[in-house]
C-alpha cells in the first residue's frame, strides 16, 4: 500500500477550498478521490472482497454507513460467507450471476458455457501521473495535473483479472475510468458486455438529458426522468452517430445552467456504445456508460488482455453549465493532443458550395483568387478531385477508395496546382493563401480500382447482400491491410503537394459485420489510422466529420482538434445544434461557417450578421458559398466579420464559455464567453422572431467579476459586473426576425 496524500493547497476555486494537485488517498482498502469541488469514494467489502460504491458528489472527509435496506424477498442472498445480497449493495464494478439482478459492467462468457463472474480484489497501487491506454484515445497529464489509483480484481474460479483505472483530475472535478480484463486461463472467453464506467449513486430522484438527434439536426437536448427500471440508450451503428451522443448528464430536478449538482458523463470512443442509468427497487441508481453489448463478444484468448475504452465523468455543483466548462478546459487541456488545439484557426472557404463535384483546376483557380481577394486564409477543396475514369469522381457513384488525383482534372497532379493556390497573396494579410482537401479514407464505391482489386477489403457478412448506402461500402478497418492501404494513400497525397487542412468526412454507418466485435476491432483500427496520420503530420490541421456531426465524439478530439458540427448551416437552426454539442464538448473544438441564403436545406433568410455571428461562436470559422453569388450588402459585410474574427477567435480558442438562455427555452437566445484573463468578455444575443410582446427578459451576464466596472459598445460609462449579472441590460431589439447583437465587456 502506498497513501498519498494532497501536495498543496493552493487555489481556491469558486470559493471552495481546493486540493490542486492531485489527491488519491487509499487507506487500507478504503479509496478517496478528491478534487477542487468533488469527492469520489469506494471500498472493500472486507468479508467478500467485493468492491462497494460510497460516494460521487461534492467533498465529503468520511467513509459512513451505508442505507439500510431490509433484506427480504428474492434479493436477501447471504452466501457462506455471510455476504449480503449484492442486489442491496451499491457496487463499484458489478459483475453478473451472484445475486445483483440489475445490469452489469461485465459481462464474460467463459469456455464452459456459463456468465458468472466473481470478482473480488487483490491489489491496488497509486502512480502519480497517467498511463496511457494501448490503441485507444485517453485522457492525458502530468505528475501534478492527474494521479491515478489501480485496482486489482481477480475471479477465483475462471481465472480472469481485471484492473480497474481511476484518474482524477483534481482542477476540473473529473474522474476517468477504464479497465483491462486479462485471461489467466487456459480456455478462450468472450466480453458480452462492458461499460467503462460504473458507479451506484443512492436512492436520489435524478433526471437524464442526453443529445438526440439524425442528420442536420443533431444535438437536441432531451430530458427523462430515471424511473425505475431503465433509462437509456445506445448507438448500433458502429460509429458514435447523429442519434444519440456517447455523453449524458443526470441531475437534479431543480438544477439549472448555474445552480445545483450535475453529473456528466462520456464516453472516449467512436465506436457502438450503450448508456444506461437502472434504477431498482431501492431506489439507488447504477450508471453504466460503455460498449454496445450487441457489438461486443469480444473474443480473449489465453493471457491476452482486453483494454475498455476509457469514460470520463466529472461533478458540478455549478449546474449545467459547470459541468460543461470542467469537460471544455479538460478536454482542451488533457484530451485534444494537436498542438492546434490552442492556436486561432484560419478563416476558410469551402468548394463545395460554389462548384460541388464539378471542379477542375481553372475553376478551382478562379475560386481560390475570389477566396484570397475577400481575406480568407485557407481555401478548401471539396469532393470531386480524386478517382480515375472509369470510375472518376465526378458524382457520387464512384471513386471513394482511389486516392489519387483525376488525371482529366489535374494532370499535373496536385502539387503545381496547390503551388498555384499558394502564391495567391490574402487582402490585408502578410499570408499566402493556404489550401486543404476533403477526404472520406473509410469508405469505398463498388465503382473503384479498390474494390474491384480488394472485394474481400470491405466490412461484410459471409454471402449477405453488401447493403450499399449513398452508393457506398464501409472498408474493414480492423483489417491491418486495410489500415497500411489507407496510412500510404493518405501519405502519398500529403507528400504530393503543400496541404494544411484536411477535412476527415465518413458519410454512413455499418451494416452487415463480420462479428459482433468487428465494430471494437474497426474503432481500434481506424484509431491507428489516425494516430498514425497525425503523429506523421502534425502540422496539418485535422478536421473530424461524419455526415455533419455523427461522430463528434471525445475519441476524435483526441486525435484532430476539431470537427464539423453539423450539415445543416441554417443559423437559427445552428444555435440549437451548437448549444447541444456545447454540453460536452468544448466551442474551440466546432468548426462553422457561413452559408448563402435563403439557407439551402430550409429556405430561411437570415442576415449576414446573423449567421456570422452564429459561426463566429466556433474555434473553426469560415464561409461556405460561392462568394461571386453575394449580394452588395453580404460582400461589404466581410471585411468587418473578418475583423470581429481577429478579436473573438482567441477567447474562443482558450477562453471560458457560458450558456446564459437556450433557444429551446426562449426567443431570445444567448451565450457568453470571458478570456482567459478575465479582462474581455463578449456576448452573443439573438432575436428569434418578432413578436410584439412580451418585452425580452434583461441579458443578464454571468462568470463576470462581481465588483468590477466594465465599459462596452453596448452602453456609454461603466456598469459592475454585479450590476451586469444580476440586473442585466435592455437589448434594443428591433421588430424584426432574426437578429443578432455582439455585445463586448472590457475591464476597467
Ligand atoms: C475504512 O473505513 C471504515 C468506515 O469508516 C472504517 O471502519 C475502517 O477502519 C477504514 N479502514 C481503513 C483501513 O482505514
Ligand atoms: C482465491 O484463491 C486463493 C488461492 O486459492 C485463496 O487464497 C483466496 O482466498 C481466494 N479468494 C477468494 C475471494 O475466494
Ligand atoms: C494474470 O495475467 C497477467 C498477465 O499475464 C499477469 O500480469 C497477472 O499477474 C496474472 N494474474 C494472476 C492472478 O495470475
Ligand atoms: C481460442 O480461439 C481461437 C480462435 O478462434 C482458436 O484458434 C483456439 O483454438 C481457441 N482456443 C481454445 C483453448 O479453445
Ligand atoms: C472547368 O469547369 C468550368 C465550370 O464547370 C468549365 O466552364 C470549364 O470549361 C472547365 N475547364 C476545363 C479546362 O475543363
Ligand atoms: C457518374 O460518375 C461515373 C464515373 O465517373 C460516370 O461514369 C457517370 O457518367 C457519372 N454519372 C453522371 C450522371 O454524371
Ligand atoms: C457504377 O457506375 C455506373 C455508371 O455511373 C452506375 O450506373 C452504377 O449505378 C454504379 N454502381 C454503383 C454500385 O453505384
Ligand atoms: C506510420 O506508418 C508508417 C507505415 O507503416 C510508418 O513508416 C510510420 O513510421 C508511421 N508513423 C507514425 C507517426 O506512427
Ligand atoms: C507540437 O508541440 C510539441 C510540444 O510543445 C512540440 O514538441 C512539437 O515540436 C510541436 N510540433 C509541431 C509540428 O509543431
Ligand atoms: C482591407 O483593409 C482596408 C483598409 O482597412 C479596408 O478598407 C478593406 O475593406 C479591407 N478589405 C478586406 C477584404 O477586408
Ligand atoms: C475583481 O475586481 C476587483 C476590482 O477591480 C479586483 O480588486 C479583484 O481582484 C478582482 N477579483 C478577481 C478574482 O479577479
Ligand atoms: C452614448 O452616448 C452618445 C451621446 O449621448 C449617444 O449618441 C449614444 O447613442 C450612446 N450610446 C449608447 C450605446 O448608449
Amino acid at each position: 500500500m502506498r497513501s498519498i496524500n494532497c501536495l498543496s493547497h493552493l487555489s481556491l476555486i469558486a470559493g471552495l477550498a481546493a486540493c490542486v494537485n492531485g489527491d488519491i488517498t487509499a487507506s487500507g482498502s478504503n479509496f478517496s478521490l478528491s478534487g477542487a469541488g468533488v469527492s469520489y469514494r469506494f471500498h472493500v467489502d472486507p468479508r467478500s472482497g467485493d468492491l462497494i460504491s460510497d460516494h460521487f458528489g461534492g467533498p465529503i472527509d468520511d467513509f459512513t454507513d451505508p442505507a439500510t435496506i431490509s433484506n427480504s424477498g428474492w434479493s436477501t442472498g447471504l452466501d457462506n460467507v455471510g455476504t449480503p445480497g449484492l442486489t442491496n449493495i451499491r457496487r463499484e464494478f458489478p459483475d453478473i450471476g451472484r445475486s445483483d439482478f440489475r445490469l452489469p459492467a461485465i459481462h464474460i462468457s467463459h469456455a464452459n458455457g456459463d456468465t458468472v463472474s466473481a470478482f473480488t480484489y487483490q491489489s491496488h497501487e497509486v502512480v502519480q501521473g497517467k498511463p496511457s491506454l494501448i490503441g485507444l484515445p485517453a485522457t492525458f497529464g502530468k505528475e501534478g495535473e492527474v494521479t491515478t489509483l489501480i485496482v486489482r480484481l481477480y475471479d477465483n474460479y475462471s481465472d480472469v483479472s481485471a484492473a480497474l483505472s481511476y484518474s482524477v483530475f483534481p482542477e476540473y472535478n473529473a474522474i476517468a475510468r477504464s479497465f483491462q480484463i486479462t485471461n489467466n486461463g487456459t480456455n478462450n472467453i468472450s466480453i458480452e458486455r462492458a461499460a467503462s464506467f460504473s458507479t451506484d449513486l443512492p436512492n436520489l430522484d435524478l433526471k437524464m438529458l442526453e443529445l438526440q438527434g439524425d442528420w442536420s439536426h443533431e444535438a437536441n437536448r432531451v430530458i427523462r426522468n430515471v424511473d425505475f427500471g431503465e433509462t437509456g440508450f445506445r448507438s448500433t451503428e458502429g460509429y458514435s452517430s447523429h442519434v444519440h451522443n456517447p455523453f449524458f448528464a443526470l441531475h437534479d430536478p431543480t438544477t439549472t445552467e448555474t445552480t445545483g449538482e450535475a453529473w456528466g458523463f462520456n464516453l472516449v470512443y467512436t465506436g457502438s456504445f450503450a448508456a444506461t442509468a437502472e434504477r431498482f427497487s431501492h431506489g439507488f441508481v447504477r450508471v453504466l456508460l460503455g460498449l454496445n453489448p450487441l457489438h461486443a463478444s469480444i473474443p480473449v484468448g489465453p493471457g491476452r488482455t482486453f483494454q475498455s475504452p476509457e469514460a470520463v465523468a466529472v461533478y458540478s455543483s455549478h449546474g449545467l453549465g459547470g459541468m460543461s466548462r470542467s469537460f471544455h478546459d479538460l478536454y482542451r487541456k488533457h484530451l485534444s493532443r494537436s498542438n492546434h488545439t490552442f492556436e486561432t484557426r484560419p478563416i476558410l472557404l469551402n468548394s463545395w458550395e460554389g462548384l460541388g463535384a464539378n471542379i477542375n483546376e481553372s475553376s478551382l483557380e478562379n475560386l481560390a483568387q475570389e477566396t484570397a481577394e475577400l481575406g480568407i486564409k485557407l481555401f478548401v477543396m471539396d469532393d470531386g478531385w480524386f478517382g480515375t475514369a472509369p470510375y472518376a469522381r465526378t458524382n457520387d457513384t464512384a471513386g471513394l477508395g482511389d486516392w489519387t488525383p483525376n488525371p482529366a482534372r489535374f494532370p499535373n497532379g496536385l502539387g503545381p496546382y496547390v503551388d498555384t493556390v499558394d502564391s495567391y497573396s490574402v487582402a490585408n494579410s502578410t499570408n499566402d493563401l493556404a489550401f486543404g482537401i476533403w477526404i472520406e479514407p473509410e469508405m469505398v464505391n463498388p465503382n473503384s480500382t479498390l474494390y474491384h482489386e480488394h472485394p474481400e477489403w470491405v466490412m461484410h457478412a459471409g454471402n449477405h447482400v453488401r447493403t450499399l448506402t449513398r452508393t457506398q461500402l464501409v472498408l474493414n478497418l480492423g483489417l491491418p491491410e486495410v489500415q497500411d492501404y489507407i496510412i500510404n494513400a493518405i501519405s502519398n497525397i500529403i507528400d504530393s503537394a503543400n496541404i494544411s487542412y484536411i477535412k476527415w468526412d465518413n458519410n454512413r454507418g455499418i451494416h452487415e459485420m463480420s462479428s459482433p466485435a468487428a465494430d471494437y476491432a474497426y474503432t481500434l483500427g481506424m484509431y491507428r489510422v489516425m494516430d498514425n496520420l497525425t503523429g506523421s503530420y502534425p502540422e496539418i490541421l485535422w478536421e473530424g466529420c461524419a455526415s455533419g456531426g455523427g461522430r463528434f465524439d471525445a475519441g476524435i478530439l483526441h486525435y484532430y482538434p476539431q470537427s464539423w458540427t453539423s450539415d445543416n448551416t441554417d443559423a437559427s437552426d445552428r444555435l440549437t445544434i451548437q448549444l447541444g454539442t456545447s454540453l460536452a464538448y468544448p466551442l474551440s473544438s466546432m468548426a462553422c461557417h457561413v452559408s448563402k441564403v435563403p439557407n439551402g436545406l430550409n429556405m430561411r433568410n437570415i442576415s449576414i450578421e446573423y449567421r456570422a455571428h452564429v459561426a463566429l461562436m466556433c474555434g473553426s470559422f469560415g464561409f461556405e458559398l460561392n462568394p461571386s453569388e453575394l449580394s452588395d450588402e453580404e460582400r461589404s459585410a466581410i471585411p468587418s466579420i473578418l475583423s470581429t474574427w481577429e478579436k473573438i477567435n482567441p477567447i474562443v480558442i482558450s477562453g471560458s464559455f457560458y450558456r446564459i438562455a437556450w433557444p429551446g427555452d426562449t426567443n431570445w437566445p444567448a451565450v457568453q464567453f470571458v478570456s482567459e484573463d478575465t479582462n474581455t468578455a463578449a456576448v452573443f444575443a439573438f432575436q428569434q422572431g418578432a413578436i410584439i410582446k412580451p418585452a425580452a427578459p434583461p441579458l443578464r451576464m454571468q462568470g463576470l467579476n462581481a465588483t468590477a466596472r466594465y465599459t462596452s459598445n453596448a452602453f456609454n460609462g461603466t456598469l459592475s459586473g454585479n450590476t451586469l449579472m444580476n440586473g442585466g441590460l435592455n437589448l434594443p431589439w428591433k421588430l424584426a426576425d432574426y437578429q443578432s447583437m455582439l455585445v463586448w465587456l472590457y475591464k476597467e
